[in-house]
């Protein structure tokens, strides 16, 4: 079977690994895709939200299955496009129709979705600037510090954690009003700020049955100790020790199953990853967020640690066959650390030649913002290259990854040296 992924980031170089390795798949396109999915796939250059470009590469190719790596086509709909295309229609597409992908499109959504099932999440409000002065009387009632999140998305912006009830008016008033974040910050979500520990649990859901994957930690922050602006991930491990056997049933019996079941009772038919945002509150999962997609770079570590066939997997979301299906982790830990650009998150060059990653052996190089010119490997984003390694303890995955690391070389090459730093 011909597959297509699309995507550009080390999460789809890591989709594309995994199912190389099925002796099931028979060719594999990526779009548009970077300089390490060309070495194992063929790369087609185009938009992934450009549906009509998407038909086009998947009848050219006679692709029969496409997985779908970020949130942005799913939330405009690439699912619905296939299924009411003649041509289109059987082929399965890993992720959610928009009425799913909601979940992330929409923070009101999820949060309504949430109290509807029952899901543990912070107490909250919505509001417009039509009550924007009912926005201030809500948050006169919350203790600090004050959580605003744009309704829409704001490319992982949209999230403002504020100390003084003041700035939290001003910047409510900034989003709602004057659009701080355009149309996505016309609806604000405002809500409890949640003391606890983070991380993230991974579901595969065929719209009835489910798998639980590995959970995850992610550093999110550009700075050691998780200080600086936010970033899109900078490094992840999995499995996170803190969350225990006696926790991951919590979150499956409070979470997960009511989710599953939720979505159904709503007749969303959900197809393809959920990514749940948890924080570990004294023992106990509260939602932060939820994801219709998987993150990056937590499959990076998460991914790897799946010993079962993931195109098997895919299979069984496609045709609703899931439970049939056997899976299986590997228990040792995987941790991975992002390389990236000097000067990331705000303005950076591209166009570095890289060196050195070739003769790494005891890592995995997941591509991210690479691509081939001229002959060499060079930079083209933000975050470069991920380095995942294997251990059975943190500190011997990371001696690995940060020893690959040592191999590889481009100007203003920046990283992490802290991964794990709060675990071990
Ligand atoms: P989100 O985009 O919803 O993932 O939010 C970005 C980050 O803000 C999360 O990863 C958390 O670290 C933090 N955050 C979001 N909501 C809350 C909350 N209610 N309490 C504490 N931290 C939060
Ligand atoms: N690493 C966080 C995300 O993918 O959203």
């Amino acid at each position: 079977m011909n597959i297509l992924i699309l995507g550009s980031g080390g999460r789809e170089h890591a989709f594309t690994l995994k199912l190389s390795e099925s002796n099931k798949v028979n060719q594999l396109f990526v779009a548009p895709g970077n300089a390490g999915t060309a070495k194992i796939a063929t790369n087609v250059n185009i938009s992934p939200t450009d549906f009509n470009a998407v038909k086009e590469t998947v009848l050219n190719n006679q692709i029969e299955m496409v997985v779908v790596g970020p949130e942005a086509p799913l939330v405009n709909g690439i699912h619905d496009f296939f299924l009411t295309d003649n041509k289109l229609k059987n082929i399965p597409v890993i992720g959610p129709k928009k009425d799913g992908a909601l979940l992330e499109g929409s923070k009101d959504f999820s949060k309504i979705f949430m109290e509807k099932h029952n899901i543990p999440t912070a107490r909250y409000q919505s509001f417009t600037k039509d009550n924007l002065t009912e926005g201030f009387t809500f948050l006169e009632t919350l203790n600090a510090p004050y959580v605003l999140k744009a309704d829409g998305l704001a490319a992982g912006k949209g999230v403002l954690i504020l100390d003084s009830l003041d700035e939290a008016k001003k910047e409510l008033e900034e989003m709602v009003s004057n659009q701080k974040f355009g149309d996505a910050s016309s609806t604000v979500v405002i809500e409890e700020f949640l003391d606890g520990i983070e991380l993230s649990v991974f579901v595969l859901t065929d719209g009835k049955s489910y798998k639980i994957l590995p959970s995850a930690k992610d550093y999110k922050r550009i700075g050691e100790g998780d200080k600086g602006l936010n970033t899109g991930g900078m490094g992840a491990i999995s499995p996170v020790p803190f969350a225990t056997e006696d926790f991951l049933q919590k979150v499956e019996e409070r979470v997960v199953i009511p989710t599953v079941n939720g979505l159904q009772k709503d007749g969303i038919d959900y197809r393809g990853f959920i990514f749940i945002g948890l924080m570990n509150v004294d023992g106990n999962p509260q939602v932060i967020e939820y994801n219709v997609r998987m993150g990056d770079p937590e499959t990076e570590v998460v991914l790897p640690r799946i010993e079962s066939d993931l195109f098997d997997l895919f299979e069984g979301v496609g045709n609703q066959t899931l439970h049939k299906k056997t899976f299986s982790i590997n228990p040792k830990i995987a941790t991975t650390v992002m390389l990236v650009s000097g000067g990331y998150p705000e303005s950076y060059e591209k166009g570095k030649v890289m060196t050195g990653f070739d003769e790494i052996t005891e890592s995995i190089v997941y591509h991210a913002g690479t691509t081939t010119k001229e002959n060499n490997v060079v930079t083209s984003g933000g975050r470069v290259m991920a380095i995942t390694s294997f251990g059975d303890t943190i500190e011997e995955a990371l001696k690995s990854t940060y020893s690959s690391i040592d191999k590889i070389h481009f100007d203003k090459m920046n990283y992490r040296k802290d991964i794990g730093f709060d675990l071990i």
